[in-house]
């Protein structure tokens, strides 16, 4: 019984390398690292089977959509590449849970929406393998041409389909792990910032009321001074008291945020109007802005004001981060059926990898100027709505804001 069922497997022949399964097999179990898997796995098959053009596509779970995960060829824009579970592509394979091959099954093309024969079109996909893992279907690979537009032989379509379930858990496994890693990232982070702010907030309380006692005394001199030279240092030192003033409220709205007026609204118009508030620094900076929101209304249940303060602050520090130019895209929609989800991504300068976890902290900056306080407020008005907000970044390429907030419905 056993050999039979391993006899059904397809025939190894001399002629093809089977030994690239061997290698891939031992290597996956090797590694961990998902992005490496992910190569090794793609190279594989680029040199077992002569292909142009490969891509991976990985759901990700914070943003509900799979997402290219790893690319070989020259396939532009293929970075912005993704597909949701609604898509009747991802619906087809997880039904059929087969590779579709274009050229035979050209009928299910009828069935797909025009984005994603576009985006076939874009990758010169010619088949699209599910990978599946403990009965998920967890990606996508898109293979493209044969480098000589031959044709896939039987033998390479089930070489293809043998390597696949092994990849699946590896995939899996080194996601798992990736997931594990990030939780604990963000237990520690919350943890660090609950305790700056509960430290932030005491220190803002307690410098508060002896700034109110100068800034009075103050304005009491300037008025009754008559000397030029002393009204002039009363006047700057009243300004610094203003500045002052000022970062205190930006810790306390991290610390504490200011009563939240919670009402229903729809969250794209406080988007629109954050837009409309940097639209002239962008043009001036020739940084362009590309959205893609839904048609509907994003009903939600939050502090108009404080959200638009958030968003604003993600804008200017994407603009900031391309002073020579580049692309601010905005997407929103439901994720999870119970969330928001808002992704604010530039093609800046990026946030190396040592900065991530500290991008958060109060006074944290790496600006000229900076006052480190804009992303610790959008962390405080992000957790006031019972949200979640993390950041993503390649430096040198740019980097992605994901804010989630509760749906209401
Ligand atoms: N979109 C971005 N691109 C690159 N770096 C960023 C981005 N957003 C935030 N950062 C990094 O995080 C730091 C903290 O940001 P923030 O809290 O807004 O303070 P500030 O803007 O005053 O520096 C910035 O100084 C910068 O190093
Ligand atoms: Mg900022």
């Amino acid at each position: 019984m056993w050999l039979k069922s391993m006899v059904s497997r397809p025939k190894p022949s001399d002629a093809y390398p089977w030994h690239i399964f061997k290698e891939l097999e031992d290597s996956l179990n090797l590694i961990e690292d998902f992005d490496q898997i992910a190569l090794n796995f793609l190279g594989k098959i680029k040199e077992s089977l002569a292909v142009d053009n490969l891509a991976l596509l990985i759901y990700d779970q914070d943003i509900g959509k799979f997402r290219v995960s790893a690319s070989m060829g020259s396939l532009p824009g293929v970075k912005s590449i993704s597909f949701s579970s609604a898509d009747p592509l991802v619906k087809w394979l997880k039904v059929n849970k087969t590779h579709l091959s274009l050229r035979d099954q050209p009928g299910v093309l009828d069935y797909l929406t025009a984005r994603e024969r576009e985006i076939l079109e874009t990758l010169g996909a010619q088949l699209c393998y599910p990978i599946i893992s403990m009965n998920r279907l967890i990606g996508i690979l898109f293979v493209g041409a044969k480098t000589e537009r031959k044709l896939f032989s039987k033998q390479e379509l089930s070489f293809i389909a043998l390597l696949t379930p092994q990849t699946g858990i590896a995939l899996e496994n080194a996601l798992l792990y990736r997931e594990q890693r990030e939780r604990f990232r963000r237990m520690l982070r919350a943890d660090k910032l609950a305790t700056i702010g509960e430290l932030a907030a005491g220190a803002a309380h307690e410098i508060r009321n002896p700034l109110t006692a100068i800034k009075s005394s103050l304005q009491y001199l300037e008025g009754k001074s008559q000397d030029e030279t002393a009204r002039k240092l009363l006047g700057t030192a009243l300004e610094e008291t203003g500045r002052i003033e000022e970062i205190l409220s930006g810790l306390l709205s991290f610390s504490r945020p200011s009563e939240i007026k919670k009402e229903r609204h729809d969250l794209l118009e406080s988007l629109d109007e954050s837009l409309d508030l940097i639209a002239y620094q962008a043009r001036k900076q020739k940084v362009r802005i590309a959205k893609e929101l839904p048609q509907s209304p994003l009903y939600i249940n939050g502090d108009k004001s404080q959200l638009k303060q958030l968003f604003l602050n993600l804008f200017l520090n994407s603009l900031q981060a391309m002073p020579q130019g580049g692309e601010l895209k905005l997407e929103a929609g439901p994720a999870d059926g119970k969330d928001v989800l808002v992704t604010v991504t530039d093609t800046g300068e990026g946030i190396p990898e040592e900065n991530l976890d500290r991008v958060f902290d109060p006074f944290f900056t790496t600006k000229k100027g900076g006052t480190g306080l804009g992303l610790s407020i959008c962390y405080g008005i992000v957790r006031s709505h019972e949200g979640n907000i993390e950041v993503r970044s390649q430096p040198g390429r740019g980097t992605t804001v994901l804010t989630k907030l509760p749906l209401k419905v």
